[in-house]
Order: C-alpha cells, then sequence, then structure tokens
C-alpha cells in the first residue's frame, strides 16, 4: 500500500471500516425493521463513499437522498455557520429520515441539521456518523449511531478530505499536523 507523504499514519484500514459498516446497517435493519421505508440522507460529499457502503448493507426497505453545505471555515477550524446549499429531492415530512454523516466534530454541523429537519416534521430522525471527535465537541448533539470514536486529529480518505484532496484513499488516515496546523 503506497501511503502519500501528508499521512502520519493509517487509523482504521479498509477491513475494519468495512466490518463496522457491516455491524451498523445490520444495527439500522433491525431497529427500523418495522417502520415504512427509511429515507437516508447522505450529506456531500464527505459522506458519499460511507452512504454507499452502508446503503448497500442495510437488509430493509430504503431511499437514498443527499444533501450538500457549505460551512464557513478557517483552514481546519470550523467558525460553527451552516447554510444548506442542495437539498433533498423528495420531501422529508411523514418519512423516517436517518442523516449519514461521515464524521461529527465541534457538533454544529449536525445541531444544524437536526433542527432543519425536525422543522419538516418527519415521521422519525435519527442520525448515524461514521466518525466521532466526542472531544472537540461544542454542541451537545445526540448521534444515534457512532462507528468509530477518533482523537483530535485531521483524518482523511472513505469519503473526507483536506482541502479536497485524500478524499478517495481507501483507508482512513491522521493527516500530518504540519499539513493542517490550525
Ligand atoms: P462540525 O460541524 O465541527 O461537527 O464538523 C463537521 C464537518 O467538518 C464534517 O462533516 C466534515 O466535513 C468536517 N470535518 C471535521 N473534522 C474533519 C476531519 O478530521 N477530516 C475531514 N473533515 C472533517
Amino acid at each position: 500500500m503506497r501511503v502519500p507523504s501528508s499521512i502520519e499514519r493509517v487509523l482504521l484500514d479498509e477491513e475494519t471500516i468495512a466490518g463496522r459498516v457491516r455491524e451498523l446497517a445490520a444495527q439500522i435493519s433491525a431497529d427500523y425493521d418495522d417502520a415504512d421505508a427509511l429515507m437516508l440522507v447522505g450529506v456531500l460529499k464527505g459522506a458519499f463513499i460511507f452512504m454507499a457502503d452502508l446503503s448497500r448493507r442495510l437488509t430493509i426497505v430504503h431511499h437514498v437522498d443527499f444533501i450538500a453545505l457549505s460551512s464557513y471555515s478557517r483552514g481546519a477550524t470550523s467558525t460553527g455557520a451552516v447554510r444548506l446549499i442542495m437539498d433533498t429531492r423528495a420531501s422529508v415530512t411523514g418519512r423516517h429520515v436517518l442523516i449519514v454523516e461521515d464524521i461529527v466534530d465541534t457538533g454544529y454541523t449536525l445541531d444544524y441539521l437536526l433542527r432543519n429537519f425536525r422543522a419538516r416534521e418527519p415521521a422519525s430522525l435519527r442520525a448515524c456518523a461514521l466518525l466521532s471527535k466526542s472531544a472537540r465537541r461544542q454542541v451537545d448533539v445526540p448521534v444515534d449511531y457512532v462507528g468509530f470514536e477518533i482523537p483530535d486529529v485531521w483524518v482523511v480518505g472513505y469519503g473526507l478530505d483536506y482541502a479536497d484532496r485524500f478524499r478517495t484513499l481507501p483507508y482512513i488516515a491522521a493527516l500530518k499536523r504540519e499539513v493542517y496546523a490550525r
């Protein structure tokens, strides 16, 4: 495996990620077994690979939809200001909605999304994040399904980027601190 020189170390390899995604899919499939069709809402761009893998492992009827956000950041530091720049195609009102995020860091983004979606009166609303950096949380936001807790490092790969780079690495790795120093 050729690892780019900006990478400090691989935190989660492909097998580890695949195993956890299978577990999450089994859990979600069991939890929504009695519900009418589930609507997965993936947050672009970061969640696109996780969303593709998770959705293909679900054994229940579901639809996929996507949203895109612009978050005003300074380098690797979120400012907490979030705006929806692309909405779902289908209405979420009356549907069982599961927001699929790549990572919850300060929590501002997910907090914004949950408020925004709750206002549209879905039948139910939950959130699933592949990664969580609990140590950096600024808002106490509920995350119903979490793939992995990770330390306070900037991670890339499996959909996650730094300045739009490293997104398609098949593993999740920590960037060298000097690359993203904040
Ligand atoms: P929050 O609003 O601070 O929770 O940040 C959420 C968003 O910041 C995520 O959806 C990511 O797009 C981005 N983000 C936070 N930490 C990382 C990271 O370590 N790598 C890549 N993106 C990150």
